[in-house]
């Protein structure tokens, strides 16, 4: 747990925190019910993107789409570590990654093809963004991050719900779901740290040679074969 390690008696409050408080299941239903429905509005609108996006240039820049709501848990680690109170109230409060979704692309220019796309979608608001493409974490973590705003319609009137979108390639992906099982907020000896850095830009490199094989190949031959 990184903050406390100066501060151990912060650190057993933290714990004790995490042992006695609970959001109670069925607030925590209540509270990511509208999430959900943002995140499936998104999901379907992203598929509706990619369908159009397919007929009309002839090709797919989306592989797979990922959807997951924070579980209970992981809502009372993340509030219990910044020292939030435990309850919904404070979730819907501060947490902007309640419902997520993860956008797994061919290349990198199919993420800034989406993007654009995203962008032009006149009812959804863009709460923030992050390019850890151009800018890299120190990690090496690459992955373009937007937290959308989803408008969801209730009795009471239409709200913004925050969903976070998280945009990569398939080689992003598979650098991020190794680091993640083998280094990510773990104890990891330096020449592994180091070594995923090199991986990160090898497998950047990777891409972008197969990419070029592609163009090669549309080159002789525009009508590839669609899938
Ligand atoms: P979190 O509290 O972890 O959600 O971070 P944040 O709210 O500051 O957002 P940030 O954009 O830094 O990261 C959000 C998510 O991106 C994380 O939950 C991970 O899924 C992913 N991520 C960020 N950095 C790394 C990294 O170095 N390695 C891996 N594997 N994933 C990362
Ligand atoms: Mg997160």
């Amino acid at each position: 747990m990184s903050g406390y390690e100066n501060d151990p008696a912060g650190y057993a409050a933290y714990v004790a925190q995490l042992a006695n408080e609970h959001i109670p299941q069925e607030e925590y239903d209540q509270l990511v019910e509208p999430y959900r429905e943002a995140m499936t509005r998104l999901e379907v609108r992203m598929n509706g993107l990619n369908e159009d996006y397919r007929k009309k240039y002839r090709d797919y820049p989306i592989h797979n789409i990922q959807a997951r709501i924070k579980s209970r848990k992981s809502i009372e680690q993340k509030l219990a570590a910044r020292n939030l109170p435990i309850t919904a109230f404070a979730a819907k409060d501060s947490l902007t990654d309640i419902a997520g979704i993860r956008v797994i692309c061919y290349f990198t220019e199919d993420i800034y093809s989406i993007l654009a796309l995203i962008k032009h979608q006149t009812d959804l608001l863009i709460i923030k963004e992050s390019d850890y493409i151009n800018s890299p974490k120190s990690t090496g973590y690459k992955s373009y991050h937007m937290v959308l705003g989803i408008p969801v319609y209730r009795i009471e009137g239409m709200q913004y719900y925050p969903v976070e979108i998280q945009l990569r390639t398939l080689a992003m992906d598979l650098w991020a779901s190794m680091e993640h099982r083998i280094c990510y907020k773990g104890q990891t000896p330096d020449e592994t740290t180091d070594a995923f850095k090199r991986y990160s830009d090898e497998l950047f490199e990777m891409e972008r040679r197969m990419k070029h094989h592609l163009d090669e190949i549309r080159k002789d031959n525009p009508q590839e074969p669609m899938q």
